[in-house]
């Protein structure tokens, strides 16, 4: 099984990045653990602060791997073009959210992403990655 998570723009500053929303941890920390707790699957990580990046990746991954996980960051609450990368590729996408943006601002309740998701996973911090995968290998 293939998997991959996507991460959209300042997503690459998770650990210095507003601790008190998105946590202390580094990415790559986490990414590790996970690599190591789901040692049975493929698991690939990307990240870009690039719109377009994002929608050539999806492209790219959208139709041979078993799932993708995406954070979009803020392109999530702006991006058509992401939102319509989802739509037209055929592998799964669950969208995550580390922070539970409907607690937050409003221009955070609007997402581009969720209506081509198969489903959406926020505000557990970085275990969203992790229910995301579970839920995938279930
Ligand atoms: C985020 C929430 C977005 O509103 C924000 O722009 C982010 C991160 C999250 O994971 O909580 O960059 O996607």
């Amino acid at each position: 099984m293939k998997i991959i998570i996507i991460n959209g723009p300042n997503l690459n500053l998770l650990g210095k990045r507003e601790p008190e929303i998105y946590g202390a941890e580094t990415f790559q920390d986490f990414f590790s653990n996970l690599q190591f707790k789901f040692k049975n699957i493929e698991l690939e990580y990307f990240q870009s602060n690039i719109e377009g990046e994002l929608v050539s990746k999806l492209q790219e991954v959208g139709f041979d791997y078993d799932g993708i996980i995406l954070n979009a960051a803020a392109y999530t609450h702006t991006s058509i073009a992401i939102g319509d990368a989802v739509k037209a590729i055929t592998t799964p996408v669950i969208e995550v959210h580390i922070s539970n943006t409907f607690g937050r601002e409003e221009f955070r309740h609007q997402s581009y992403i969720s209506p081509g998701a198969k489903g959406v996973i926020l505000g557990f911090g970085l275990q969203s990655y992790d229910l995301a995968i579970t839920s995938f290998i279930e």
